[in-house]
Order: C-alpha cells, then sequence, then structure tokens
C-alpha cells in the first residue's frame, strides 16, 4: 500500500514526509520558499538569459516538483517565458467557444493538427484538442528532444527542456495536483503520521513569499498526460487523488480538470455523453484564471521529459549535457547514492562549460566529492535570512559568487570531509554508509569536533 503523508508547510506549499527515509521532502518553513531560495534565485537566471535563447535543465529528484515549477514560475514572471494566453480569446463568448460548442471556425488556425485524428464529431475535435494540442505541436517541433530552430517557435522565444527525475511514479502523477494553501489549510495537518516529527517547526510564523501561478500546474499536468499516458490507468494514483483524506491537499480547478479529461477518454460511453454535457456547465463557469491557465497549452518552447528510475541509471543512460543541475535528495546521511564522488564524477561529464549544479545540501563530505570529481565549489547565500543555504559546483570558476572559507575547507579536510563511494553506481545506501563509516574509522584525519574547536580557539 502507498502511504503520502502530506501537511501544508510555512508557506501554504504542501510538503511530504517519508517514513522509509525518516526525513521530509521539503523544509517545513516552505516547500515551494525552499525551491525558489536555494534552486532558483541563486541560478541568476536573468543574467543567463541575457545571452542564451535555450536552457537544459536536470531536475534530479523531482519529488512533487518544486524546483521545476518553481524555475517555470520564475521566468513566466520574468517575462522569460511567454505563454501565449491569446488575450483576444479572453473575451466574453470568444475562448469558452472555441473550446467547445460547434464553433469550428473559431478553430479553424488548428484544423490541420487534428486532420489524421480521424475525428467524427465536433466534441472529438475538442477531445482531441485538449488531449493532445501539446503533443502534435512538440513532437513536430522538436525531433529526439533537441532544442533545435524550429518553423513554429518563433526565434525570439526562449527554448526549454527540463528533464526530471525520481523513483516514484505516483509522486511524478500526483505533482500538479497539490494546492498553495492559506494559514486555515494548517489544520488539516494532523493527519495520523509522523506529525511529531514536524509539528516544532511548523509553530513558525506563516509567510507566503512566493505564489505559483495556475498556469504552471496546468502545464506540468498537460505534459505529464503527454509523457506518462498511465496517468489514466494508475489505480494507487487514483485512490489517492479522489480519497476523502487526501482532498484538503489538492486543487480542486485540476482535479476537476483531470475527471474531465479521464472521462471524456472512453469516447462512446453514455457516461461520456453526460460528462460532456457537464463540461459544457463547467466551461461555461469557469474563473478567468482558469481559462488562462488551460490557455497556456499553446506554449510550445518547453519540452519536459519525466523519466522514474533510479536517478544514477537515468544519467547513465543519458546523452544529454547540461546548462542547470538541480540536486534534491534526501539526506546524504540516510541517502548517499546521489552524493557519492562517482555520481559526481557522472553529473561532471553532464554539465556544461557555462552550467552549475545547485543544492541545498552544506556536508563537508557533499563538497568535497564535488572538488575530488574536478568542480569548483561554492556557496548559497540566501540575502533575505542573510544565510548560508546550500553548495554550488561549477567548472568555470567565475561563476561563483561565495567561495568556501577557511573554516568550511578545514572541515572538508577533517573526518567530516570523507565522501561516500560507489564505484559501480548501483551500490545499496546502507552499504554505502557501512563502508564509509569504516574509513572513517580507519583515518587518521582530525576529526569535526576536534576541529571545529580548534577553529574556534584561534579566533
Ligand atoms: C527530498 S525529495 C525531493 C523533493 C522534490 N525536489 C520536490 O520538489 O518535491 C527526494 C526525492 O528523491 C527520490 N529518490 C530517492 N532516491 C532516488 C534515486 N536513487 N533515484 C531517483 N530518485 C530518488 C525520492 O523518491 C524523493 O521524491
Amino acid at each position: 500500500m502507498y502511504n503520502l503523508y502530506p501537511y501544508f508547510t510555512n508557506d501554504g506549499s504542501v510538503g511530504l514526509f517519508s517514513p522509509e527515509a525518516d526525513d521530509i521532502y521539503h523544509s517545513t518553513y516552505g516547500a515551494l520558499s525552499e525551491a525558489y531560495e536555494k534552486f532558483i534565485l541563486p541560478a541568476n537566471l536573468e543574467k543567463y538569459f541575457e545571452t542564451h535563447k535555450q536552457i537544459k535543465v536536470l531536475d534530479i529528484c523531482y519529488g512533487i516538483g518544486y524546483n521545476t515549477k518553481s524555475f517555470l514560475n520564475f521566468l513566466i514572471e520574468k517575462n522569460i517565458l511567454k505563454i501565449n494566453f491569446q488575450k483576444n480569446n479572453l473575451k466574453k463568448n470568444n475562448n469558452i467557444d472555441t473550446i467547445h460548442t460547434n464553433n469550428i471556425s473559431c478553430t479553424l488556425n488548428n484544423v490541420s493538427i487534428y486532420s489524421n485524428n480521424n475525428c467524427k464529431t465536433n466534441n472529438d475535435i475538442m477531445f482531441n484538442k485538449v488531449m493532445h494540442d501539446n503533443t502534435i505541436s512538440i513532437d513536430t517541433v522538436y525531433s529526439n528532444n533537441t532544442l533545435h530552430k524550429n518553423s513554429s517557435c518563433n526565434d525570439e522565444e526562449v527554448k526549454i527542456f527540463i528533464k526530471a527525475l525520481d523513483m516514484d511514479e505516483i509522486l511524478f502523477l500526483l505533482s500538479p495536483f497539490f494546492k498553495q494553501g492559506n494559514e486555515n489549510d494548517k489544520k488539516h495537518n494532523k493527519l495520523n503520521f509522523h506529525y511529531d516529527k514536524i509539528v516544532k517547526l511548523l509553530n513558525c510564523k506563516f509567510e507566503q513569499k512566493y505564489k505559483l501561478k495556475n498556469e504552471v500546474n496546468f502545464l506540468i499536468l498537460n505534459k505529464i498526460i503527454d509523457k506518462m499516458p498511465q496517468i489514466f490507468e494508475n489505480k494507487v494514483f487514483e485512490e489517492i487523488l479522489t480519497s476523502r483524506k487526501y482532498r484538503a491537499f489538492f486543487d480542486s480547478k485540476l482535479r476537476g480538470y483531470f475527471k474531465l479529461l479521464k472521462y471524456k477518454r472512453c469516447k462512446y460511453s453514455v457516461l461520456r455523453r453526460i460528462m460532456s454535457f457537464l463540461h459544457n456547465i463547467y466551461y461555461s463557469h469557469i474563473s478567468t484564471s482558469y481559462k488562462r491557465a488551460v490557455n497556456c497549452f499553446k506554449i510550445d518552447n518547453f519540452i519536459f521529459e519525466p523519466k522514474t528510475g533510479d536517478a544514477r541509471k537515468s544519467i547513465i543512460d543519458d546523452k544529454e549535457l547540461y546548462n542547470l543541475i538541480f540536486l534534491d535528495a534526501f539526506t546524504p546521511a540516510k541517502c548517499p547514492a546521489l552524493w557519492s564522488l562517482e555520481f559526481f564524477k557522472l553529473l561532471y561529464e553532464h554539465l556544461e562549460a557555462d552550467g552549475m549544479i545547485l543544492t541545498y545540501s552544506s556536508s563537508a563530505a557533499v563538497r568535497n566529492a564535488m572538488l575530488n570529481a574536478g568542480f569548483f565549489v561554492g556557496k548559497i547565500f540566501n540575502e533575505q535570512s542573510n544565510k548560508f543555504t546550500g553548495t554550488i559546483a561549477v567548472k568555470n570558476k567565475s561563476l561563483i559568487k561565495y567561495e568556501l572559507s577557511e573554516y568550511d575547507l578545514g572541515l572538508i579536510n577533517s573526518k567530516a570531509g570523507i565522501f561516500y563511494r560507489d564505484e559501480k553506481l548501483n551500490g545499496l545506501n546502507e552499504a554505502i554508509i557501512e563502508a564509509r563509516e569504516k574509513e572513517v574509522e580507519k583515518s587518521d584525519k582530525i576529526s569535526s569536533s576536534a576541529f571545529i574547536k580548534r577553529f574556534k580557539r584561534s579566533f
């Protein structure tokens, strides 16, 4: 049985807890805030896009997708990624009609798209439009998932490719549905799970610094439907999405939209006809923001490739080079498989010369593994909290804004800096931990506590 342990974090976004890893997926301070502050803002994307027209992102440990979502949200907010809302369509009686009536003339521009779909009715046209609009546009635009110049994509538009990796297929499928709640939603947190682990942290002040646009989740859902059509058959996913227990954590608009698409698939059933009827009513009453979100399907310069499985294997099989890598695995002390020297060597091979790896971890063992893999290593600084909040690894030293301090380097040279090893890139976490413990025991390096004492005394 699949267990999900959601809770509202201090910025209203939903976080998860993993009993297996005995670890939280997201900071209780705010799942969305964490993504923004540790992965998006330090990437200096505005500067990047001054000189680049495309970006390839590798989101390692996608989970429920906050890093990918914040990335898209940021680009949309900064008008770097332009979503074609088709403003004219938002006028009364225009946008709605093109979606669900016999108004073929309004969709004339798109008719060629459906020509091979053997559509028999206008309902089918509508269905195929909603279901396949992006697929068709993108598959013809980018063959082999590379960001080639194409005819339907304006040269001025930025092109975005995101590959997302995670072992957990259910989380991929659920990822677009999580809502951003408010302070009152915290009352739903008392689900019967390891609440004691997070309750103290959740008592902190509620603060919503960042807001996810509706269209980001719609965009992701559309891409997931395209790349993971099993979403319509997966029983575990459906049970969770429709369970009363979890309802408070999901966005009702997204759930409603998905339900609509799911029933639309049973082409000739009576239920489908009823749903079509309901659908028309539904569309006639939905909010403008929702209509805008549905319209964002028009975006054809964004490719999303979710990949389920062990990230080590997925990256070994990958031929792509990335500009940006988000590394958001569980804590190295419990799940070292994605923090070993060999894993960073693998990432080195997949990073562009001007690329960067960003992670929340400040572990000396992780930083040492990065250095030994050939990277220049620096720190992530959060100006708002005036704290260092993570680590950045690059091939081009000039991209480092905050260098490692004398203290950080001292720690790296102590026992704390002994990195994890996973020679064949397929070791189990337990075995990797055990091997490191033995190495630490045998090592004659200074212990981290002795180093810290000595360092403090020297001041
Ligand atoms: C800290 S959470 C990631 C949170 C995520 N970035 C988000 O925004 O929701 C860690 C994730 O790593 C995944 N994971 C753990 N080991 C993995 C592995 N070897 N390969 C791929 N994913 C892994 C888990 O399924 C979990 O979703």
